[in-house]
């Protein structure tokens, strides 16, 4: 009971975390079309939007539709902040953050796709925004500097890790003592959400997909979207 007691001085979470499963994927035969087949925690991953599609995320109706406008002023950045755009496709919110934390902020745009990479590119000169620096990842490695971001945006991407455990872990070691994941995803738990299914997450899901990682505090859900959840996790 004492060294229990020790224990939870010591690390107060460590009960609240959870071990990560062994194996740490599935893989089945049965699955969702929308799907790759793999399953992490009980969730089957999604198939990665391709750069075809990259109209869809620049239409004109989006800033109404998912009121993006909302999520921006939610994320309340600072001038000077360090934030890195996990998937950030044609730079939709790459720019629009760059104008909220400069001169001194910058963003990463961080892509597995160099046909995004590509478009996100003309995107910002044509904006003439030049506080956004383009990286090409992999599937496992968002190439972020360790200890060194703010704050890490998620918009519609999680669900499409191919491997979930290590992005997420990699992201925790990137952001600084104090930085924040804001992780925006469609909300899982409403039917009336016209997202197919594996493209959309519950908070419950997200809370225990984090809980894996003792460094990351869920710290609240802001729910200001007309679809999505906006969810802070925080690095203690
Ligand atoms: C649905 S799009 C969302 C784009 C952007 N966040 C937005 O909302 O406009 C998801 C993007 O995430 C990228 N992606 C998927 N897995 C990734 C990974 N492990 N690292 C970086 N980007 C990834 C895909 O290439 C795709 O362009």
């Amino acid at each position: 009971m004492r060294s229990l007691l020790l224990l939870l001085a010591l690390f107060p979470t460590a009960l609240l975390c959870a071990a990560p499963p062994q194996p740490l994927y599935e893989i089945r035969a049965e699955h969702d079309p929308n799907g790759i087949g793999k399953f992490y925690m009980g969730r089957e991953i999604a198939h990665v939007m391709g750069h075809q599609a990259a109209n869809w995320l620049e239409r004109s109706e989006r800033e109404q539709e998912e009121r993006t406008d909302l999520l921006i002023a939610a994320m309340e950045l600072k001038p000077g902040e360090i934030v890195a755009d996990i998937g950030a496709g044609s730079g939709y919110f790459s720019w629009r953050m760059a104008k909220a934390i400069e001169p001194k902020g910058k963003v990463l745009a961080v892509e597995i796709q160099q046909e995004m990479l590509d478009l996100l590119q003309r995107n910002m000169a044509r904006r003439q925004v030049s506080n956004v620096v383009s990286i090409l990842g992999t599937t496992s490695d968002p190439k972020l500097p360790e200890a060194g971001v703010d704050t890490i945006l998620l918009v519609d991407v999680y669900h499409e890790f191919d491997e979930p455990f290590a992005m997420l872990g990699a992201m925790a070691r990137s952001l600084k003592k104090g930085g924040r994941i804001v992780w925006v995803e469609f909300r899982g738990e409403d039917p009336r959400v016209p997202i197919k299914t594996l493209h959309k997450m519950t908070v419950e899901q997200a809370k225990k997909e984090a809980s894996v990682f003792p460094e990351l505090h869920w710290e609240k859900t802001i729910d200001v979207l007309p679809q999505q959840h906006i969810m802070i996790f925080r690095k203690s």
